[in-house]
């Protein structure tokens, strides 16, 4: 056994100041209005826009506008964005000019216009220049240059350390866009850019079996909303060194479940290390690692011309890591063919007659009628269980009846047989009217329930009078 603890650097992006439009310098330009010797450009009162080309009347508000433009832009024509200087994009949500954090590096990044004539480099050193590379912002030329932490050229990143935060590390630059032209009206413009790399102690210390390899984790790149997914078999310790991991390199890691194996037993059992509040993917991960196998086998009978067997699965259904299997007599027999041997499967048929499968009870008669119930595991505490609203609390009661309506539409879509219904109703008005629920309200929920829901309880066949004195009395 080994005991694991890391430290993984988690990267977050900050404010930058930014001057780099000047609209004297080429490629920028006022598209109504003057060029102001600041280098902004003034417009007339009908246009607005960093460069004056969007006119007031096109500039769309509130409902009108169909998209969200980040970082304050203008929403105009109803679904496009003009951006501050500070910010380009279709949404505004790429820095014009700014450093990224990322694992093991800065990456300082600028977009400039087509006409664009001149260089941006950082300020130390002229040879440390951010090269042109593929634009993912249509009319705008991207130039980037990454700089790992360890670089120790006249280009290494300067670093602020225990900021904001013991640990954290800021990295600061000035990056310089240089003209070629030495006109009295060109000006070299300067933008401070910022980045923050934090240290974030991962959730593991514990126990941890020899063999550790992750199956999925997904990342994202500092930048971009991209999320990758990678299932990988390499050993844990090289996870926590980036420099080992291709495909996370740079990359902020959103959610890492292992699966460990125990070499001895073959038991595998998975665990989350990183979970940084996202989608929790592991129903995700086990449906698409269960159908795979299940895939596989069903297609392997059919493959071998056994289709008679494929089709006693026709009423096999599987909900994340539950399996209901229905008339499959060799079920059972199967399951060491679908499922892989470290999978353990337990078996929780209560009687050959009856089964539980998520909240339904079902049961068989001799006749071969299949009857189903609710079932709550809950039911089986010897404890009782505070749920449901009280009215006395500050909830408004509207919604608190609601969940009166609510449960009863469940238990009608569980319960087969009227006495089912029924004792769950009851079990429940006995509760909400204990926790200040007043009996008329709850009669004309109940009312209102029979009259909406009418297909839930037309097969009891049993008129409203007689199922408010049987819940209600
Ligand atoms: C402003 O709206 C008019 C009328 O819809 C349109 O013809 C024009 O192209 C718009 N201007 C811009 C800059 O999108
Ligand atoms: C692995 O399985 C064996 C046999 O079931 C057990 O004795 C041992 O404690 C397990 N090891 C771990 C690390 O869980
Ligand atoms: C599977 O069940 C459906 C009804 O749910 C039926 O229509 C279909 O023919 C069955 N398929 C096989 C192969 O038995
Ligand atoms: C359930 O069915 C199996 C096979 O038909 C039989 O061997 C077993 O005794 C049954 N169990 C009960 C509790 O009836
Ligand atoms: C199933 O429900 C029907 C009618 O709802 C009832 O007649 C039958 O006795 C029930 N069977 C079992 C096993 O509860
Ligand atoms: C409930 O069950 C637990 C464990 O089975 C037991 O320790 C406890 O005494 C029980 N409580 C009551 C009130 O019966």
């Amino acid at each position: 056994m080994i005991r694991l603890s890391a430290l993984v650097t988690i990267a977050i992006t900050v404010s930058l100041v930014s001057c780099s439009f000047d609209c004297n310098n080429p490629g920028y330009s006022c598209r109504q209005g003057k060029c102001h010797y600041f280098g902004v450009c003034e417009c007339p009162n009908q246009f607005v826009g960093v460069d004056c080309s969007i006119p007031r009347a096109n500039v769309t508000t509130g409902a009108a506008c169909s998209v969200t433009c980040h970082n304050n832009g203008i929403c105009y024509n109803g679904n496009m964005c003009a951006c501050t200087a500070d910010y380009t994009g279709e949404l505004c949500h790429h820095q014009t000019t700014g450093a990224r954090c990322t694992f093991d590096a800065v990456v300082y990044e600028a977009y400039r216009p087509t006409g664009f004539e001149g260089e941006t480099y950082l300020k130390q050193s002229r040879s440390c220049k951010l090269l042109e590379t593929h634009s993912d912002v249509p009319g705008m030329r991207k130039f980037e240059r990454k700089i790992f932490h360890a670089d120790t050229s006249e280009c290494a990143p300067q670093k602020v350390l225990d900021l904001p935060n013991p640990g954290d590390v800021t990295y600061e630059a000035d990056l310089i866009s240089s003209y070629k032209y030495n006109s009295w009206s060109l000006r070299d413009t300067v933008d401070n850019v910022k980045c923050q790399s934090k240290q974030t102690l991962l959730g593991i210390s514990k126990d941890a079996p020899d063999s550790l390899f992750p199956i999925k984790m997904s990342a994202r790149d500092g930048s971009s909303s991209n999320v990758q997914a990678t299932t990988q078999n390499a050993p844990i310790a090289l996870l926590f060194a980036p420099q080992n991991i291709p495909d996370v390199k740079g990359a902020l890691v959103d959610y890492l479940e292992v699966y460990s194996i125990n070499s001895t037993s073959k038991a595998m059992k998975s665990v989350v290390l990183v979970d940084n509040g996202w989608t929790n993917c592991a129903p995700l991960l086990a449906d698409i690692f269960l159908y795979s196998y299940e895939a596989e086998f069903i297609q392997s009978l059919v493959a071998e011309g056994k289709t008679y067997l494929a089709s006693d699965f026709n009423f096999t259904y599987r909900y994340i890591d539950d399996v209901l299997s229905i008339n499959n007599p060799k079920f059972a027999d199967y399951l060491s063919s679908i499922y892989p041997s470290e999978l353990e499967v337990e078996e929780t048929t209560e009687t050959n007659y009856s089964a539980s499968y998520l909240d339904i009870m079902l049961s068989y008669n001799t006749h071969g009628h299949l009857n189903t119930s609710l079932y709550d595991k809950r039911d089986d505490f010897n404890f009782s269980i505070t749920s449901f609203p009280f009215l006395s609390s500050i909830i408004p009661s509207s919604p608190a009846y609601g969940v009166f309506i609510s449960q009863l539409i469940r238990y009608a879509r569980a319960s087969t047989k009227y006495s089912d219904f029924v004792l769950r109703a009851r079990r429940l008005s006995d509760k909400l009217l204990s926790q200040g629920y007043v009996c008329d309200r709850l009669t004309s929920s109940l009312r209102k329930f029979y009259g909406r829901y009418s297909e839930l309880v037309i097969h009891y066949d049993v008129p409203l009078s007689r199922m408010m004195g049987d819940i209600l009395s």
